[in-house]
């Protein structure tokens, strides 16, 4: 099972603040930046390692540094929210970007932009996106940077629905999601519920 629930209580601290809907775009900006930050850190358990000795003041010392080119791909727009968080834990990484779009009645998304990085099949993929509902935005995606090369591929999200967990396990069993919670169900909208609204909406106060 490729789900890995991440239960750490910093974690859920600050999903309280984001399902919380008084939060503001301001405040709700800040929280998801801290929440990838900690679901990221989780997502980067498995990278690969190298050894780099180094020189302290008081002598060598064995030390590892990450070992493997990380490549962080945010899902448009909502994915924009977790990026600051990623490249504060790795700097070096490259960024690719897909943009991707729910028709708002049918739910169903289509892609209207992509600019990846070449190189992904070595690549570490960290790709981002807050909230996994019915899994269509995932799964194109992901079908985008499997066409593209990538190989080895982690999802982190930030709330996902069973639907959603359950379409991408049958078409990319290869890859693993890193979220909190996997919520209740999907509405007749195809939003998550409880879930916490719209993302792109409230981090970017488009309600
Ligand atoms: C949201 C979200 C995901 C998608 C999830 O994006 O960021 O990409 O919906 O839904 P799904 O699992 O049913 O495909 P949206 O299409 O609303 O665009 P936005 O990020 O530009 O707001
Ligand atoms: N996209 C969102 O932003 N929220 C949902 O609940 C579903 C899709």
């Amino acid at each position: 099972m490729p789900v890995h629930l991440v239960d750490h209580p910093l974690v859920h601290d600050a999903l309280a603040i984001l399902r919380d809907k008084r939060t503001a775009p301001d405040e709700f900006r800040r929280v998801a930046t801290r929440i990838s930050v900690l679901l990221a850190a989780e997502a980067l358990r498995d990278v690969p390692m190298a050894a780099a000795p180094v020189e302290t003041p008081l002598g060598p010392a064995d030390a590892r540094r990450i070992g493997s080119e990380v490549v962080v791909v945010p899902v448009l727009r909502a994915g924009l929210g977790m990026l600051d968080a990623v490249l504060a834990l790795v700097p070096s990484a490259r960024v690719g970007y897909i943009g991707l779009q729910r028709d708002e009645r049918t739910a169903v998304a289509s892609q209207y932009y992509s600019k990846l990085p070449n190189g992904l099949d070595d690549a570490y993929v960290l790709m981002i996106d807050p909230m996994l509902a019915t899994g269509g935005s995932a799964v194109a995606a992901l079908d985008l940077l499997a066409r593209s090369g990538a190989r080895t591929v982690r999802l982190v999200c930030i709330v996902a629905a069973p639907e959603g967990v359950a379409l991408v396990e049958r078409h990319h069993p290869e890859v693993d999601i890193y979220t909190p919670v996997v919520d209740r169900e999907l509405n007749s909208q195809k939003y998550i519920v409880p879930g916490l609204g719209d993302f792109g909406d409230r981090l970017y106060g488009t309600v």
